[in-house]
């Protein structure tokens, strides 16, 4: 081994030990004649110091020495002077006298500093994905994300389940994106396809009788990328017979109470997680994944509104949609550039408008309102009585802004639900250190696909409907509710499952009611059904996004921070430089021809 000791763990304790050192030169100093090297490896970083008259070979070694360059360090630690200690960094007390210093390797300049968590261009990021990751800020990140699976797998394995892999090259498991396709070369024009998820895999599990299932599983979907999406991700899938909802929601809640605190201590996690149902969640959050760290809590005022002068919203209303609005504190001084900004932001997510009515003042109750105290565009529209009243139905007072939306209900929840999410974090209502975990549960079985005309599955089409609500499912599917379950947290979906379908029967006509011929749905699922006749137990489950958790707990902005190699927002590696063409002799062999421009050049993204 070049190393005896990790660079950061040498502690006062340490003073008077000889220690070999490797590591990466973290940031040079020549203080013309003592040259100062911050050494770093995974564990963090010391301070070497190199003194040309004790150690004239090292010093000269270190004259060249550039950052990131590969040293290895012998050498005794000493406490620092006094006055110099460096109390930001955890070897602060000590640095290391170097005897020796051997180069193992140069590096050339790095196309961004490694040493300063500076913004670095996504294209560089990526490119240089070995730099980046040399980053402490990465290195924790990956650090945390492998404790989050070790936590995991111990919790489950302590509980009696059994982790099982399952195929990558498989059929067609849909999830709601497009398939990722592998050609087959021994039956030419026949492809596998990707796991969008081990859903089935799972449920056949069940039928097996393993009762108690889970995997770390990659999953692949090929859909549009936003911050929170990959088409590459990691879930932790997990599958139990004989449950019910509460059996499944339990226990994670448990894991996610302890994994939280064993990782990241630090993070406050209120229990028990609240249940909330999805009607209720769009009714008062616009949202089914709610940010619960705040309330701005919306209101409909429907009934109210379409009874004042405002023609807007009688009009929504007769209809049949709806006016909600929430009231957003101690923003009643915004001025007139800050409220179209928001009505920007409202019209970029589909609202025809935004309404307004900053109520200037100083906490005075609605009753104690003029008309002096309103500013909106649209307040000639409205009596003074009818803002007193609009600003008593969202418990708003003086100094205070009233954000209102009129329209289909739909629209008007996206609208607000995104609007209110806006006002939590410019208002710093949203504490990273606070992780509001709830479930949403009592999904829609169904949602009607007016593009193409049939109804998708809201969840996946496994999931089992409420049975006491099965016979709508000829007369009105969309009311019919699912015994479906999220998990989400600070405005973010973090995991989905529900309890499933057991008897073919059943599942039968939920392809019927989603349109699948009887061929379709043979050819498709025919394992699926037929398993289900040989003694398949009642089972459920769910997958937890590990992305989108690490992501949370490192408190960062996007999946790619806490994935050693994700792709790029076009969904390229730009490190491999993949997706690649492939010499024409390779797709003779696979039977394949590429017919020019299947998607146009302009409708691609644009790089990264
Ligand atoms: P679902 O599709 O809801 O359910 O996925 C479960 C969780 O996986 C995460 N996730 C993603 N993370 C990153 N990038 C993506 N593109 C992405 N898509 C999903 C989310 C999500 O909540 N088979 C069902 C689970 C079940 O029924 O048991 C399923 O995959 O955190």
């Amino acid at each position: 081994m070049y190393k005896d000791r990790d660079c950061g763990e040498l502690r006062a304790a340490d003073v008077g030990k000889q220690v070999n050192l490797a590591g990466w030169v973290h940031r040079r100093r020549d203080h013309g004649g003592l040259i100062f090297l911050d050494l770093r490896d995974r564990s963090g970083l010391v301070q070497v110091v190199v003194n040309p008259e004790l150690a004239p070979d090292a010093h000269a070694a270190s004259e060249a020495v550039r950052n990131e360059w590969v040293l290895h360090v012998i050498g005794e630690v000493t406490r620092r002077p006094a006055g110099t200690e460096n109390p930001s960094v955890a070897t602060g007390e000590v640095e290391v006298v170097a005897t020796q210093v051997e180069v193992l390797n140069p590096s050339k300049t790095p196309p961004f500093y490694v040493n300063e968590d500076t913004d670095v261009d996504e294209y560089l990021r990526l490119k240089h994905r070995h730099l980046y990751l040399r980053r402490p800020r990465m290195q924790a990140n990956l650090m945390l994300r492998h404790r989050v699976v070790k936590f995991i797998r111990d919790f489950l394995d302590q509980r009696g389940f059994m982790e099982i892999e399952t195929p990558i090259l498989i059929k067609s498991t849909p999830e709601g994106a497009r398939d990722y396709l592998v050609p087959s070369r021994l039956y030419p024009g026949k492809f596998f396809a990707l796991p969008q998820s081990p859903q089935q895999l799972k449920q056949l599990l069940m039928v097996a009788g393993y009762e108690r299932y889970f995997q770390i599983a990659r999953c692949f979907r090929d859909e549009d990328l936003r911050a929170d999406r990959q088409p590459e991700f990691t879930q932790l899938d997990l599958e139990m017979s004989f449950v019910e909802e509460s059996d499944v929601l339990d226990l994670i809640e448990e894991l996610y109470v302890d994994l939280v605190a064993a990782v990241t201590p630090r993070k406050r996690v209120p229990r028990p997680f609240p249940h909330l149902t999805y009607a209720d969640a769009m009714q008062r959050f616009g949202s089914d994944k709610p940010d619960l760290r705040f309330e701005l809590e919306l209101v409909d005022v429907s009934e109210f509104a379409a009874s004042t002068g405002f023609q807007v919203f009688q009009q929504a209303v007769a209809e049949g949609g709806v006016v909600k609005g929430f009231a957003a504190p101690g923003c009643g001084a915004y001025t007139r550039k800050q409220m179209d900004e928001l009505t920007a932001f409202a019209t970029a997510r589909g609202a025809k408008g935004l309404v307004t009515v900053a109520l200037d003042g100083d906490g005075q109750a609605p009753e104690a309102l003029d008309q002096e105290h309103v500013r909106s565009t649209v307040s000639r529209f409205f009596a003074i009585s009818e803002i007193r009243e609009l600003a008593r139905s969202m418990a708003a007072k003086g100094g205070d802004l009233l954000l209102l939306s009129a329209g289909d209900a739909k629209t008007v929840n996206t609208v607000l639900g995104a609007l209110r999410d806006e006002m939590g974090s410019r208002l710093n209502l949203a504490d990273p250190d606070y992780l509001a975990f709830a479930f949403v549960e009592d999904f829609p079985l169904v949602d009607w696909n007016e593009a193409e005309g049939r109804w998708d599955s809201v969840h996946h089409p496994f999931t089992s409907p409420k049975p006491e609500e099965m016979a709508l499912l000829d007369s009105d599917p969309g009311s019919v509710r699912a015994r479906a379950y999220d998990l989400v947290c600070n405005g973010f979906e973090l995991g989905g499952g529900s309890i499933r379908i057991h008897e073919r029967a059943v599942q039968e006509k939920i392809f019927e009611v989603l349109g699948y011929s009887q061929k379709d749905t043979v050819e498709r699922f025919g394992h699926l059904l037929e398993a289900f006749e040989y003694g398949a137990p009642p089972h459920g489950g769910i997958a937890m996004g590990i992305d989108r958790l690490t992501m949370l707990l490192a408190e960062a902005d996007s999946l790619r921070e806490v994935i050693a190699f994700p792709k790029s927002q076009s969904t390229t590696d730009l490190l491999f430089g993949a997706p690649d063409s492939v010499p024409a002799s390779q797709l003779r062999e696979l039977g394949l021809d590429v017919t020019p421009e299947p998607v146009a050049e302009s409708q691609r993204p644009a790089q990264p």
